[in-house]
């Protein structure tokens, strides 16, 4: 029965002796028997490297002579390049009781290539999964297209992949981004439909393919340097989403590829993808811009209101305007970050926007307040407070309306709030305003000069204003 097991079985076993003299083997199994062209029997004798290539003789040496020393079975895998293509083998070798060794060699091809296809379809998985996620995740096109590429590259077996993306405008498809070349050749890629490999999957939305780049006459001749970049192969796919062309996805390899059927398949994938993360920026691209749009609005009717507050505070033309300037100015010299400007720009255009509650009688009286006008004449920054405040985009801006007439001593109001206690731009605005409002004719007494006015400010720093601001401030006046 052994014996019948011994010839049947679809794997091929040699015994040999410790002077590597084969004693006996089974039939060969059918794809050696290419390999080797003497019969089974003819083969007795011989030595076992006959059943190897010569380039393995080594390496079976040391595993024998291991084996000799551990006495553990052991196994090598090999490629072997046969007639009908690749075929890996498994050859695995035992001692027996009788120190002779046997070899058992298996053809593990199927098992090989099923191994490599899973390993493959786990890259295509994580790569798509790390795309995928930089898409949802990122709103910066640059980034997700880069991250397209680099997921190519490094874990698809691709040599080079551009992006080129389709601007709606010019009417051209633009170089956007790309890894794995040698050159800048492409980087100045601009095609119009129709017009080169790109140009041609862009308008016909097909995939196009060239396996031949070295020795056909090749479209990329609009690139004086790519021939050094040894291409041997082309892809191009057309990015599409709703049914708009968005750009073209270029894979270029220096080896010819045989792509199959999964790998195509895994690339028209990837390309819907890009599309997907290209079609999502520019919908983010435009609500952007109807934000800033809606900002600007919003800056503009603030302007408005601050020269409606200027026309009935009788102020002259660009009073507002140079307090935003001289306060924009003071924050900066403090040190005030950027992000903090706006804010405060704005809060400046409206710090007495509280005063228009106060009835004409009060804020145009030509002398001296009463004190029930004084208390009226108190309550303008909670009046800019109770109307700003609902508008959650001048909640930032609120410091100065609220808290521009508190002073460094706690005599101000309306909390007679005191030092560190009130926020910086009011206290930096204070000194703006009130040199602002001594140097300008009021209904209650003219302008003075910017000398009294300077002098004034000096005498108050530490009292009424923040020493180090008003120190500031003089500095720049
Ligand atoms: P405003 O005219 O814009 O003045 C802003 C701030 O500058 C004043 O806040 C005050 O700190 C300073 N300031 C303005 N003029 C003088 C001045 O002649 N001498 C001194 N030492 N400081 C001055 P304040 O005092 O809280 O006043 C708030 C607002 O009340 C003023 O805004 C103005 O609209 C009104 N106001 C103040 N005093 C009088 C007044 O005597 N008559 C009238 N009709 N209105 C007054
Ligand atoms: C506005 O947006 O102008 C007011 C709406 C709000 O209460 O935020
Ligand atoms: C904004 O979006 O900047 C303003 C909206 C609001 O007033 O709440
Ligand atoms: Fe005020
Ligand atoms: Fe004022």
């Amino acid at each position: 029965m052994l014996q019948a097991v011994f010839t049947a079985l679809p794997t091929q076993i040699i015994e040999f002796d410790e002077d590597g003299i084969i004693i006996d083997n089974n039939s060969d199994i059918p794809s050696l028997v290419s390999l080797i062209d003497n019969s089974p029997d003819s083969r007795l004798k011989q030595h076992v490297h006959e059943f190897f290539p010569d380039r393995l003789a080594l390496e079976i040496d040391e595993n024998i002579s291991t084996l000799n020393k551990t006495r553990q079975p052991s196994s090598i895998n090999y490629p072997i390049q046969l007639e009908d293509g690749e075929h890996w083998f498994e050859a695995r070798f035992i001692l027996t009781s009788e120190k002779h060794i046997i070899i058992i060699i298996q053809d593990i091809t199927r098992y090989k290539s099923s191994e490599a296809k899973s390993q493959t379809q786990l890259n295509q998985l994580s790569a798509l999964r790390a795309i995928d996620r930089s898409i949802t995740s990122s709103v910066d096109l640059n980034l997700t297209l880069s991250m397209l590429v680099t997921q190519l590259v490094d874990h698809l077996n691709i040599d080079a992949a551009a992006i080129l993306l389709w601007n709606a405008e010019s009417e051209r498809l633009e170089y956007a981004t790309g890894l794995g070349f040698r050159t800048k050749a492409l980087k100045h890629t601009i095609l119009r439909l129709g017009e080169g490999y790109a140009g041609i999957a862009a308008k016909e939305r097909r995939i196009v393919h060239k396996n031949n780049l070295t020795t056909e006459t090749s479209d990329f001749l609009r690139s004086p340097s790519f021939d050094k970049e040894k291409f041997s192969s082309y892809y191009g796919l057309p990015l599409i989403a709703k049914g708009k062309i968005l750009g073209v996805l270029e894979v270029f390899n220096r080896s010819p590829r045989t792509s199959d059927a999964d790998w195509l398949g895994f690339m028209e994938m990837l390309s819907s993808q890009a599309a997907i993360a290209i079609d999502n920026a520019s919908l983010f691209g435009h609500v952007q811009r109807s934000n800033s749009e809606i900002t600007s609005a919003y800056d503009a009717t603030i302007n408005g209101w601050s020269r409606a507050l200027d026309m009935r505070d009788k102020e002259t033309e660009g009073h507002t305007k140079r307090v935003i300037k001289r306060t924009l100015q003071l924050a900066h010299k403090l040190g005030i970050p950027k992000s903090d400007l706006i804010h405060i720009r704005r809060g400046a255009a409206l710090h007495d926007i509280g005063k228009m509650g106060i009835p004409d009688r009060i804020l145009h009286k030509p002398g001296p307040l009463t004190e029930v006008e004084w208390e009226i004449m108190r309550q303008h920054p909670q009046s800019a407070y109770d109307l700003l405040s609902p508008i959650e985009y001048l909640r930032p801006a609120l410091d100065i309306p609220y808290y521009h007439h508190e002073r460094w001593d706690g005599s101000g109001y309306p909390f007679g709030l005191k030092a560190d206690e009130i926020p910086i731009a009011a206290r930096l605005f204070a000194v703006i305003d009130v040199y602002d409002a001594l140097t300008s004719d009021r209904p209650y007494r003219s302008a003075w000069s910017d000398q009294a006015a300077i002098y004034y400010i000096d005498e108050q720093a530490g009292i009424l204003f923040d020493l180090k601001i008003t120190n500031t401030f003089l500095n720049i006046i």
